[in-house]
């Protein structure tokens, strides 16, 4: 079953980027010359996704006001002749809709993903894209994911191998080995402390869930924080129904902190020949 719909959680606080995200929502950050969500937004795109769901909050309308067609701008380019500028900034709105809901509280991610069901429903699979993880991969994380969700049946979710020190910073993760770079999981514990982890997997933001997942998730009780966790509704699914974890291909940055972001700059920007040559003269004469 193709995956037609996903729900890109954006009501955090961004609190690891203050004070950059004191007025501009951290998903505005950008990315080269794009704020981070358009490369979200592109990556749903790119996998034959027709329906966003975006969670947001209370001072982050810029991340609505991106992907209006502003007729002001239009107006300008076109008097000015710049075709091509013109057809890049509005062609992703003619791409996918996207519909905003309102989380008037950050409860957390659970609660975030809780408050698209009226939206997606029960009956069907659907994405999650988190933000603050980009994925540079010749195959977009989503459709790695949609494609394990085709042949098992089963949710999906983005593995990574993290660092030994680092655990406490994720979700972390064991189960079987399925061949290739799949694993159906058994464990899942939220930011386990240092050590106790219950292997070297740890989860990144994308995951195609079934629709069955929303009940679990309004069935979970606040956890780690006082915050309705993903991970816990993601137990109650592996127990019931069976979760596949599959370890990404590409390279993953996390934008939601300040090393990570500037990282994914830089590897973004040497992509590109004319800003590379630029760079590299610049690095040398810094390193
Ligand atoms: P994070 O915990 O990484 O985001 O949540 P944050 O809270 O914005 O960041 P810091 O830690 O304060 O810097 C992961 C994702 O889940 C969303 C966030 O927007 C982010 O994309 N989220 C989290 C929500 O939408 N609602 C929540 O209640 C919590």
């Amino acid at each position: 079953m193709p995956i037609r719909k996903a729900v890109i959680p954006a009501a955090g606080l961004g609190t690891r980027l203050l004070p950059a995200t004191k007025a501009v929502p951290k998903e505005m950050m950008p990315i080269v010359n794009k704020p981070a969500i358009q490369v979200i937004v592109e990556e749903c795109v790119s996998v034959g996704i027709e329906l966003i769901v975006l969670i947001n909050g209370r001072y982050k309308g810029a991340l609505e006001d991106h992907f209006d067609v502003s007729y002001e701008v239009q107006d300008v380019l076109a008097l000015q002749g710049k075709a091509e500028l013109l057809d890049r900034i509005t062609h992703l709105s003619q791409m996918v809709d996207i519909v905003s809901v309102r989380q008037n509280r950050p409860l957390g991610l659970g609660h975030a993903v809780l408050c698209a069901r009226p939206v997606i429903g029960d009956q069907e699979p659907f994405a999650v894209l988190l933000p603050d993880d980009l994925v540079d991969a010749e195959q977009p994380a989503t459709g790695q994911l949609a494609k394990v969700y085709d042949e098992t049946g089963m949710g999906a979710l983005a593995l990574v191998e993290v660092p030994p020190g680092h655990e406490p910073m994720y979700g972390m993760v064991a189960g079987d080995p399925m061949g290739g770079r799949r694993h159906r999981l058994r464990t899942m514990v939220e930011k386990p402390p240092a050590g106790q982890a219950p292997s070297n997997l740890g989860i990144v933001g994308r995951y195609v869930l079934p629709g069955s997942v929303f009940g679990h998730i309004a069935a979970t009780a606040p956890g780690k924080g006082g915050e309705i966790q993903l991970t816990d509704a993601l137990v109650a699914l592996m127990e019931r129904e069976g979760v596949v974890g599959h370890l990404l291909e590409g390279r993953r940055y996390d934008t939601g902190e300040v090393a990570g972001l500037i990282e994914a700059n830089l590897a973004y920007a040497m992509k590109d020949p004319v800003l590379a040559e630029r760079l590299r003269a610049f690095m040398r004469t810094l390193v």
